[in-house]
């Protein structure tokens, strides 16, 4: 059995110690040297160039090395019929946990103005609400947003989650489609985006749904850098309809040095890294996943390309 592994050059250094241990009997090729493509069965992939995939005839499951997978879908000449499985990690999921919790405390206890007072030397005080008087609103209430919806809750903070098609989660009220945008956008002060990057979710965060939220409420966008409309935020914060908003993902990535986003009061940028893929767990993950398949054994976290994630 061959495995191929497509990633950056800095990922792949980091990933090569454990797919030695986890691969130890198996032929591992790392791209662009692929060797013999008709042997390749298995591709570990993370921004695979297009037509990769394609040429390898004898593929028989696609492993995403994140929790996205639009980096395999913006391939237009993906192979079809070849099973697609995105990654879903407890290690990674903590971690995303993790951003939204600072980032979603730093927004509700005014951590922007108090940075920007202690930079003036300014004895200011702000009132203060309790978490339970913030209303939270997670889009995409999936893997990631529900449980960064738990531990949100846990703080005491009142958690909806928004996703595509209507769940029962229990503890939390829930909203789904266009139908149930509104509803959650009305009651969040605090907005966290945990979408997947599809046709239907591309510049959703926009002028139109920020006038939906109350004035003055944050964002968090961890989702992906095409769901937001970059000047409408912009536009948002100028005018206080927004008041200040976490960003970890951009359309371009990295993000340019002259981009606004960098000295931008208002916003955070951090690098893309709200949870990375952690090589550790991961590697066992995608191993498990290829044990299963050679056994014939169903594949849990397989992706419909039609939906888009
Ligand atoms: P899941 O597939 O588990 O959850 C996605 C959620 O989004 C689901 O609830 C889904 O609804 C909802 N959704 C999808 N499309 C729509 C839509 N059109 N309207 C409303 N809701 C929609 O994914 P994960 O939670 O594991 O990951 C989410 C995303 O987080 C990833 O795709 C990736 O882009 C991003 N990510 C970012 C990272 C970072 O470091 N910044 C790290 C990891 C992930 P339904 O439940 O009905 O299917
Ligand atoms: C992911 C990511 O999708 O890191 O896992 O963005």
């Amino acid at each position: 059995m061959t495995i191929l592994f497509c990633s950056s050059p800095r990922a792949t250094n980091r990933w090569r110690p454990h797919l030695a241990t986890a691969f130890a009997n198996r032929d591992v090729r790392f791209w662009p040297e692929t060797g013999d493509a008709a042997a390749i069965e298995y591709a570990m992939v993370w921004q695979p160039e297009p037509g990769l995939l394609a040429s390898l005839p004898n593929l028989k499951l696609i492993a995403s090395l994140a929790a996205g997978v639009d980096h395999i879908l913006s391939d237009p000449v993906l192979p079809s019929g070849v099973p697609i499985m995105r990654l879903v990690d407890p290690y990674m999921t903590q971690a995303m946990s993790e951003y939204v919790t600072l980032q979603v405390l730093r927004l509700h206890r005014q951590d922007f103005d108090y940075r920007a007072h202690q930079a003036a030397a300014e004895w200011r005080e702000h009132g203060q609400k309790n978490a339970a008087e913030r209303p939270v609103g997670i889009l995409g209430f999936g893997q990631l947003g529900q449980d960064a919806g738990r531990k949100l809750q846990a703080i005491g903070f009142d958690v909806a989650g928004w996703s595509r098609s209507p769940k029962e989660v229990p503890g939390f009220t829930t909203y789904a489609g266009a139908a149930g945008l509104d509803a959650l956008l009305g009651r969040s002060e605090i907005l966290v985006s945990l979408l997947p990057s599809t046709a239907e979710t591309e510049g959703i965060l926009d002028a139109g749904l920020f006038a939906r939220l109350p004035q003055g409420a944050g964002l968090v966008n961890a989702g992906r850098g095409r769901h937001l409309v970059e000047n409408d935020l912009l536009a948002a914060l100028d005018s206080g309809q927004l008041s200040a908003a976490s960003l970890d993902v951009f359309r371009e990535e990295p993000l340019p040095v002259t981009h606004p986003f960098w000295r931008h009061p208002r916003i955070i940028v951090t690098p893309h890294v709200a949870a990375e893929t952690h090589p550790s767990t991961a590697v066992a993950i995608i191993a498990q996943a290829i044990d299963d398949l050679e056994a014939g054994l169903p594949l849990a976290n397989l992706i419909d390309p039609r939906r888009g994630y």
